[in-house]
């Protein structure tokens, strides 16, 4: 496995790569890898003849008071994971690397952008569309690699490539959980041993969702009644939103009549959580 630090670098030895015949997969992330990211890594392998991984903790993705600053950081336990699950190249550029003095132009996917995570982050998403095409542009990946985790990030990134006409094919795989169902994120990391009880919060209450809808629920303000209820019960959850949307487009849905995404995001303590569920009728 090689650690690449320079764009050059990094361009040149996908390109070869690809010009020897190797179908290249691309694993974005951020480090502090979990379960989650490796089961990226283990289908990109299997979708391919080459993983590249990028660690970039992203700052352009971050707001003025959220945790860019302390978000977790250990590249070397990374590398030495990212090794073992056969990754052949590693991309960790820096800050100054990936946005050079100067840096003034942006890749916004405009309305998706606003909704969702979108809406109680604003200048979120075109952080995280910004540097994702850096990134495909650096490696040139046939195949990239995304959680449904973030799937308002998966709608972005998907329109963000079709309106853009990216040569590049997204694939998205499912959300890794803890035993007991908590989505497993870099973020666990901060909750106290009391926080990650009311963590739970957020699955529990799609969960509820899913069972109301199970029983033919399909109205999305009934759906939403219920979730909220299952969040009122844990005063240390406080409920950024619930949202049940198209999963393409992320706008609403009054009525479930087709594949929908349920959605969910809130604080417990001073982490900040996401969870989801698809809904299909
Ligand atoms: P990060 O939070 O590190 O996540 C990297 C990838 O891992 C994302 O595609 C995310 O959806 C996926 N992932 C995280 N937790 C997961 C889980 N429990 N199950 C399945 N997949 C999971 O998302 C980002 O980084 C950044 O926004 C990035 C795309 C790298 C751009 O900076």
């Amino acid at each position: 496995m090689k650690l690449v630090r320079s764009i050059e670098e990094m361009r040149s030895l996908c390109r070869s790569a690809r010009s020897r015949g190797a179908r290249l997969a691309l694993v974005p992330t951020m480090g502090a890898l979990h379960e989650g990211h490796i089961s990226l890594v283990r289908s990109a392998r299997q979708k391919s003849d080459l993983v590249a991984a990028s660690i970039f903790v992203n700052p352009t993705q971050f707001g003025p008071s959220e945790d860019f600053a302390k978000y977790p950081r250990n590249l070397e336990s990374d590398c030495a994971l990212l090794e073992r699950e056969g990754v052949e190249l590693v991309f960790a550029p820096s800050v100054e690397q990936m946005y050079p003095q100067g840096a003034v132009t942006w890749v916004v996917v405009e309305g998706l952008s606003e909704r969702l995570c979108g809406k109680s982050r604003p200048g979120h998403f075109r952080g995280v569309t910004t540097v994702v095409a850096k990134l495909f542009h650096i490696v040139e990946p046939d195949f990239a690699f995304f959680g449904q985790k973030d799937a308002a990030q998966v709608a972005i990134i998907q329109r963000m490539v079709r309106d853009l006409n990216m040569p590049v094919t997204i694939e998205v795989c499912p959300i890794v959980r803890e035993p007991d169902g908590l989505a497993i994120s870099s973020r666990n990391a901060y909750l106290a041993a009391h926080e990650r009880d009311s963590a739970l919060v957020l699955y529990r209450s799609l969960m509820q969702v899913r069972k109301r809808f199970e029983s033919g629920e399909r109205n999305s303000a009934s759906l939403v009644a219920a979730a909220k209820q299952v969040f009122a019960a844990d005063p240390a959850v406080r409920l950024d939103y619930i949202a049940v949307v198209d999963p393409e487009t992320l706008e609403p849905e009054a009525v479930v009549t087709k594949r929908t995404l349920v959605a969910a995001a809130g604080f417990v303590g001073q982490t900040r959580l996401i969870d989801n569920i698809l809904l299909e009728p």
